[in-house]
């Protein structure tokens, strides 16, 4: 029978999990590395089901009704997500990106008809970052209040503190590996950026196996964008894991996120092993995905995880950092 589909929403999910058999053979790892590809949503990355998922609880609470204004602060991918499905589901969506997103993040929000704003254009924040009393806090509530000020319906979506954010994964993305899987998940690997991914897929997975150890993965100091002049940053990485850091300006806010390891990661390192898996098994990734392969890496050499299944979440693939220096025309391949 044959299978035309008539909305965007139908390709979100479902997405392949890949063992990268090449790689393993070339690095000598004894673990098997479940590479999740999350760009295989429709926008291209994982934040699909969760932009999806939020717009869906929004209408069904009565919040969103077609002709609204929905906004969000985003890194990028969150904000593509709800480009195109604002655009299917006939929403307008104002995003204010923080400084340094990628070109081809900006371009793609403009192409799918986004009203693309600065963070420095909600009303109290240039003050607040030249005062010091910026916080993720204090930015949630000044778009808040930008939100409540305009004319019209502008609802803020809000990933960071949104419940439909982890919850898709705990619904959708969780199950489908395990399914996959055939019930064999012995470690999870995963970046965080509002730790949506990482809470739902741990909360569903300790369900299934107690013994599930779970990874989180962050930009270590020198690769954290805006934090260094290391041009090598990780995008879509948010630092959680050090201590002393201040909780207010920690990430997430979302209730919940729990892991039984943090290992930091370097831009540079990441990079070079994004370009190696694209020529072991042909397989594309974006900043974030690479660090999360490295990490994985770093798990599956261990000897006591020889013969495990070590699932890493691939959050997007490599087309929207062809700008950046992850991939350039002269790379030296190992
Ligand atoms: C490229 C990339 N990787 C990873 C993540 C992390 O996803 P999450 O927000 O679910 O932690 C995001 C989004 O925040 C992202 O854009």
């Amino acid at each position: 029978m044959g299978k035309i589909i008539t909305n965007i929403e139908e390709l979100v999910g479902h997405t392949p999990l890949f063992e990268f058999v090449n790689y393993e053979e070339k690095n000598d790892i004894k673990a098997k590395i479940l590479g999740k590809l999350e760009y295989f949503n429709p926008s291209g990355s994982v934040k699909d089901r969760a932009a999806l998922n939020m717009i869906k609880a929004a209408e069904k609470n009565g919040i969103l009704k077609p002709g609204d204004t929905i906004v969000e602060n985003t890194s990028g991918n969150t904000g593509i997500g709800l480009a195109a499905f604002s655009a299917s589901r006939g929403y307008k969506l104002t995003v204010f990106l923080e400084p340094g997103q990628s070109e081809e993040r900006q371009k793609m929000l403009r192409a799918y008809g986004a009203n693309l704003k600065s963070m420095f254009d909600v009303p109290g924040v240039p003050e607040a970052l030249t005062n010091g009393t910026f916080t993720t806090q204090f930015y949630q509530d000044a778009i808040q209040a930008y939100c409540d000020s305009q004319p019209t319906k502008h609802y803020f979506i809000n990933q960071l503190a949104n419940e439909a954010n982890p919850g898709i994964h705990y619904e959708t993305t969780g199950p489908e590996i395990w399914e996959d899987a055939d019930g064999k998940v012995d470690i999870l690997v995963a970046t965080s950026g509002t730790a949506g991914t990482i809470t739902g897929l741990s909360k569903y997975f300790r369900e299934k196996n107690p013994d599930i150890k779970i990874i989180a993965v962050q930009a270590d100091p020198t690769s954290r964008p805006g934090g260094s002049e290391n041009p090598q940053t990780l995008d879509g990485t948010a630092p959680f894991g050090d201590p002393g850091f201040p909780d207010e300006a920690k990430a997430p806010f979302i209730v919940g996120f729990d892991y039984d390891e943090c290992i930091d990661i370097k831009g540079e390192d990441a990079y070079a092993v994004g370009r190696e898996l694209a020529r072991t098994d042909g397989v594309f990734l974006g900043q974030s995905a690479a660090a999360a392969l490295l990490a994985a890496t770093i798990v599956g050499k261990r000897s006591e995880n020889a013969g495990k299944n070590i699932v890493v979440i691939l959050a997007d693939n490599g087309m929207k950092y062809l700008s950046t220096n992850m991939y350039p025309l002269d790379v030296k391949v190992q």
